[in-house]
């Protein structure tokens, strides 16, 4: 019941579209892994639509959900054995959601009856001319309007018949062998619960048909009470970039220019207030021939006809400029040029050529979009990255709202029928039911970019939008609608407000990133080695000693906290990965400079590990554990330390036994002493975003007492060339009571007043052994799965507690 519950919530908090995506990517998996099974293993599986089945999760399985009965219209292979063409259930939470995918193969019975239910099969069946059932219940993006003509994909079908009133066909389609009577077959049927109780739809073949795709929406919706649904809105913004730019002999004429505004017209019948958003570079102006030139004024003259947005005044990549000022002018040019011929300057929309300085970040482009046009929303292609397109996201920074572009099919190049790549029927394909779409099906907001080039030559751009709306409105009921970016963008991020957070990436680890990132910065000046605390465990320590070492180099200190960057846990990361480079030195040799940083705070942030192996998917993890019990005391002797006024007037036992009526302060100091000691946690958090190799849990007593082999260990774990013998560099020191930095003349240096403390009485022992006990057995599991060395001190714990 539990685990319904937290399931019930996960669903809530994951963003419809991820968690449609999400099981529409599971069903696509599922296809595969059926049939893997079917054809590969052949091995022996259970049946799985046993009626006592506990689904609360949500799960696949391969498998032959329903038994058939042998000898009912049935026929057997042609070497005797039975094979069964059920291979897919998609199930989540019992009764609610039951998808089957039958495929046929060779062997399938041709015709047979499911175990227990009034339902025949027949398969290996070739299908033509598809329609939907008008009167199926489950239909909701799905419209019952046209014959699809022609032949369904593969040979392979499976059709369902019965006369049970549980079961009503969704898809029909007629045989395509050369004596069809033209009598209907139903390829989709949905089992209205009426049987047995459980709802289900059947599909008699994969998801590879774009009607199935479509049908497959609806069936999510239907079954899962609309949970897993998207609404029939969807908001289209087609972007014409490179408007003056293009070559001549590619530009639009008069008679192009006529034909976009027509098409506008048109296209507002069905979409209302639809309009063309252009992208103008203004120094290419006037540069074709003199029928383009007569095109570019005819453009100008329509000037309020359309939608407006800045590009580069050359159409020069903004990251290959350094200097912010520089961009500035040349945007300054761009806005003149809009202000000499009435182009509206306020829409608050840029893109920029090659989404160059939009992600990765070109700080110096944001900076420059919003002094000279006050932009406020941009898109791109490349967040997180380009492909897989679906997963594309939007992002807020430095105010501007990015938003996601999709690719519609045309590019700069493709400007004629016959040239397009895979011939023009390839074009078709994408737009009826194919990739283009699906991106509408799939994304309640689309922002397409196309090129002036698309719109002179064959036209393809107004071909394309004009062939996409009708077959949206023939085959669905979606709403289409259009906004200005600005709004567009507040739209996206109501949508979807978790997306407003960026999560940075490595710009060397995509080479098209790469590509469009800055030459005066480098990759090689991240950190290959986080330090991670958590607090009071040791981490100053080795933090000293790492610095000792010749290969390594620590980060340059932060005024602002505490001497850590705190980039991964802090609002800081918002600040962008400049900020965060600019904490390390520029790499003299890049190939050994092995920079590290420590933050205390990483390691018991929400955030951070997520963060981290975004940015730093290579570095390794170094954590320092020592007892969670004089952890916590420790923490709070530091907090006292530092006059914290809450530490100062509570004890040690009030703080770790405050309660839930305690005032605010104290419970908030309690949660900031104890939640750190959850290792197991937090350990957990790092492991689910870095394997388990690159992860070093460091004992924080034998760091106390024994540093020289904690370092040993630390040098093979960097796998570092030089080792250092650090019992030559390291000295006890009695007065400080710990290990310090040797320096020339036997003298030590040792960490500051603050580190280092003698506690005479550790108070509350008892409480808190009791309060870690169930998380130190966790973590005790947890490191003999990564196979590291269970420290002494709870090696010793774990003895107590037996
Ligand atoms: P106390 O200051 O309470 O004794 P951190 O740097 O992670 O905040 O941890 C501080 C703790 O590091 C100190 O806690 C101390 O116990 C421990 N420590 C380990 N080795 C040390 C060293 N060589 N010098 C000073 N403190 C050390």
């Amino acid at each position: 019941m539990l685990s319904v519950l937290r399931l019930r919530r996960l669903v809530r908090q994951v963003p419809l579209q991820t968690s449609f995506i999400f099981l529409f990517l599971l069903c696509i998996l599922s296809v595969f892994l059926s049939s893997y099974f079917l054809y590969a293993v052949k091995r022996k599986l259970e049946p799985s639509l046993a009626a006592g089945r506990s689904a609360d999760d949500l799960y696949v399985t391969p498998s032959r959900p329903l038994p058939f009965l042998s000898g009912v219209g049935g026929t057997l292979s042609s070497d005797g054995s039975r094979t069964d063409p059920v291979v897919l259930v998609l199930t989540w939470k019992k009764c609610v959601l039951y998808i089957f995918v039958f495929i046929a193969n060779e062997k399938s019975l041709l015709s047979a009856q499911l175990k227990g239910f009034p339902l025949f099969l027949h398969s290996n069946l070739g299908l033509k001319d598809c329609t939907v059932n008008p009167k199926s219940p489950l239909l909701h993006v799905t419209r019952a309007r046209q014959v699809f003509s022609g032949p369904l994909p593969g040979d392979d079908w499976t059709v369902f018949q019965s006369n049970h009133s549980t079961y009503e066909p969704v898809l029909l389609a007629k045989t395509r062998s050369a004596e069809s009577t033209g009598l209907m077959h139903t390829s989709v049927v949905q089992d209205l619960g009426l049987h047995d109780g459980i709802q289900r739809v059947l599909f008699g073949h994969n998801l590879s048909f774009w009607l199935h795709k479509l049908v497959f929406v609806d069936a999510l919706s239907f079954l899962t009470a609309k949970r897993l649904s998207l609404s029939l809105e969807r908001f289209i913004l087609v972007d014409i970039d490179d408007i003056f730019v293009g070559k001549e002999g590619t530009r639009m004429k008069v008679a192009d220019v006529k034909a976009l505004v027509e098409t506008q017209n048109e296209l507002r019948r069905s979409i209302p207030d639809f309009t063309f958003n252009l992208g103008f570079s203004g120094k290419f102006f006037h540069a074709g021939t003199d029928e383009e030139d007569r095109g570019d004024d005819l453009l100008l003259s329509y000037v309020d006809e359309f939608w407006w947005f800045p590009h580069m005044w050359s159409h020069m990549q903004p990251h290959r400029f350094h200097n912010q000022s520089v961009l500035a002018e040349q945007m300054m040019l761009n806005r003149r040029f809009a202000e000499d011929h009435s182009i509206p300057t306020h829409l608050g929309y840029a893109v920029a050529p090659h989404h160059s300085g939009v992600y990765p970040v070109h700080i110096q482009l944001y900076e420059a979009w919003k002094r000279v046009w006050d932009i406020r929303v941009t898109s791109t292609e490349e967040y997180p990255h380009l492909k897989p397109a679906r997963f594309r996201r939007g992002f807020i920074h430095r105010g501007i709202r990015v938003l996601p572009r999709q690719t519609c099919g045309l590019f700069t190049h493709t400007i004629f029928h016959k040239d397009y790549p895979g011939g023009p029927q390839e074009l078709e394909r994408i737009i009826d039911g194919g990739e283009l779409f699906l991106t509408v099906l799939l994304n309640p907001i689309s922002i397409f970019m196309t090129h002036l080039s698309n719109y002179g030559n064959d036209r393809l751009g107004l071909f394309t939008f004009k062939r996409l709306l009708n077959f949206l409105l023939t085959w669905t009921h979606l709403k289409l609608q259009t906004l200005p970016p600005l709004q567009l963008g507040n739209k996206y991020f109501q949508l979807f407000p978790s997306d407003a957070e960026p999560l940075w990436q490595d710009p060397c680890e995509d080479k098209r990133h790469k590509d469009i990132w800055s030459k005066e910065k480098t990759c090689d000046r991240f950190p290959k080695l986080l330090l991670i605390g958590p607090q009071k465990t040791g981490a100053m320590a080795l933090y000293l000693f790492l610095g000792m070492h010749p290969d390594l180099s620590s980060n340059y200190p932060s005024k602002e906290t505490f001497e850590e960057i705190q980039f991964f846990s802090s609002h800081s990361y918002h600040r962008g990965i400049d900020w965060y480079m600019e904490y390390f030195p520029l790499p003299s040799n890049s190939s050994s400079d092995y920079y590290f940083e420590k933050s205390a705070s990483y390691f018991d942030s929400d955030v951070a590990a997520a963060r981290a192996a975004a940015l730093l998917p290579r570095a390794r993890i170094i954590t320092v554990l020592s007892d969670p019990v004089e952890r916590a005391f420790a923490w709070y002797q530091h907090q006292r330390a530092h006059a914290d006024p809450v530490a100062l007037k509570y004890s040690f036992h009030d703080v770790i036994t405050a309660s839930h009526n305690a005032p605010v302060k104290l419970q908030v100091l309690q949660k900031r002493c104890l939640a750190p000691g959850w290792y197991a946690t937090h350990l957990s958090r790092w492991l689910e975003h870095y394997h388990h190799d690159q992860i070093l849990v460091v004992d924080g007593q034998t760091l106390k007492t024994d540093p020289a082999s904690v370092m040993e260990k630390i040098q093979t774990f960097l796998g570092l060339e030089n080792q250092v013998d650090y019992h030559k560099t390291l000295a006890f020191d009695p007065k400080k009571g710990f290990w310090c930095q040797l320096l020339d003349g036997g003298k030590t240096k040792c960490l500051g007043k603050s580190k280092g403390q003698r506690y005479p009485d550790k108070q509350s022992q008892v409480f808190l052994r009791n309060y870690y006990r169930d998380g130190n057995i966790q973590l005790s599991k947890l490191l003999y799965k990564m196979g590291q060395v269970l420290p002494g001190w709870l090696r010793e714990d774990l003895l107590n507690i037996r």
